[in-house]
């Protein structure tokens, strides 16, 4: 297959690229990228005039639900939704049914992901870091890594015991997987569904103390330093007082990396007064100053990556009462509009920035080798319509589930289709 896809604004965060080109694609890869190459009519032509071309988006925080979740979502459908939202690459949980913690769910996830959606999307198991996700045992890392595990979690569950944790870390650093930590002291949250502070005593809702993330993050850290061969990663960081833990960590030139979700740097604790079930998750939605002190983790580097946490839950599901309502929403499909609306519309990140966050960053630590757009490179990338203004409607989302607290909302910046593995997908068409 040749494309020639013409005129877009290439903005590559590697090289520093910020220019337009045109870029010729042979069987996958890069053939030329040059100023309007003469073409012959074997090639397919695609015009991104007006288009920003980037490398192509990594989410590493989704879960698909499969095995054992299909109602949900299905790796298939999962898949639809990343590449609809401008994904060609997802690193899923393993808080599946089983578990994703020996060889064969591992590899069975991997080989789905390869079977739907022409394999544009690329599927990266989150290992389970103990088996079951218990918390007690842990999980065959060596052979969990050997089936293409990319990072160790117990995601949707903290791993609580200090012992396993310091275990943990140890062995994933002999295969340099980051161990991926759903950051809650389990003690201090059982039973609570929203931030604890004003909202949550306001409306009864049982609370969520912020402290609790602070708490487990420190401890980490503090293995961290016994153990800094490791590689440790916050799953959506959400308090300003654990960001401020990563901050120092890094300053002291310990392997520590942290991502946010689009729903912390957007939304407040504020919204769950509606009791819309929509505005529940895990971690919980935080005050302002929390969402301030997100964004400005962003822009300084504490924080790495924008990861959705794409949690889909039937209708059925998130119809219940507040306190009984599962924890989670769906992300894929809104990452780009709420990041560039909230990001790189207000200025507070340059575009390249926020596209690091999106790929390049994400790449580097589940070790992923990074997309260069330079010829005889494989062509991994996504187009983006910076000034597409859009209201999400979650009817139209592709994911199977719709619980979305965005609906509605007006968002500029889009993702309008994907390249990669040789095939391309263009939304709508
Ligand atoms: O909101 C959440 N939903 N947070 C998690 O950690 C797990 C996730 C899920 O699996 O639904």
């Amino acid at each position: 297959m040749k494309i020639h896809i013409k005129g877009g604004r290439i903005v590559d965060p590697v090289s520093g690229m910020d220019e337009e080109r045109d870029i010729l694609v042979v069987n996958g890869i890069i053939e030329r990228i040059s100023s309007r190459p003469s073409v012959d009519g074997s090639y397919q032509t695609v015009d991104m005039k007006g288009n920003i071309i980037v490398p192509g988006l990594l989410d590493m925080h989704v879960h698909l639900r499969e095995p054992g979740y299909e109602h949900k979502e299905t790796i298939e459908t999962g898949c639809e939704s990343a590449r609809e939202g401008g994904f060609t690459a997802v690193c899923c949980m393993p808080n599946t049914n089983p578990a994703i913690d020996d060889e064969s769910v591992a590899r069975y996830v991997r080989q789905k992901g390869q079977q739907v959606c022409d394999g544009i999307v690329e599927v990266y198991p989150i290992a389970a870091a103990t088996k079951g996700r218990l918390g007690e045992e842990l999980s065959p890392m060596a052979e969990l890594a050997g089936a293409g595990a990319v990072g160790y979690s117990d995601d949707g569950s903290p791993i609580a015991s200090a012992e396993i944790m310091r275990r943990v870390l140890e062995y994933s650093s002999m295969f340099g997987i980051p161990v991926i930590q759903h950051a809650e002291e389990p003690t201090m949250t059982m039973g609570g569904c929203i931030n604890e502070g004003f909202v949550s005593t306001k409306s009864g809702l049982p609370g969520i103390p912020p402290v609790a993330e602070e708490l487990m993050v420190a401890r980490d850290l503090i293995l961290l330093r016994y153990i800094p061969a490791a590689k440790y990663h916050v799953a959506h960081i959400s308090t300003a007082s654990a960001i401020e833990l990563v901050r120092r960590a890094k300053a002291d030139g310990l392997q520590a990396t942290a991502e946010a979700t689009p729903h912390h740097f957007t939304l407040t604790d504020d919204v769950t007064a509606s009791f819309d079930t929509n505005t529940k998750m895990n971690p919980p939605l935080r005050t302002a100053d929390d969402v301030e002190a997100v964004r400005q983790a962003l822009k300084d580097g504490t924080i790495d990556a924008i990861a959705t946490d794409h949690a889909p839950h039937t209708i059925d599901e998130k119809e219940v009462e507040y306190i009984e309502a599962p924890f989670g929403i769906v992300g894929l499909e809104t990452a780009i509009g709420l990041t560039m609306t909230e990001l790189v519309e207000t200025g507070l990140l340059a575009l390249d920035e926020a596209i690091a966050k999106l790929s390049t960053n994400p790449r580097r630590i589940v070790g992923l080798p990074a997309i260069k757009f330079t010829q005889g490179e494989p062509a991994n990338m996504t187009f983006i319509d910076p000034r597409a203004k859009w209201t999400v409607d979650v009817q139209r989302f592709k994911s199977k589930s719709k619980n979305s607290p965005f609906h509605g909302r007006v968002l500029t910046g889009k993702a309008i289709g994907v390249l990669n593995n040789g095939k391309m997908y263009i939304a709508g068409v």
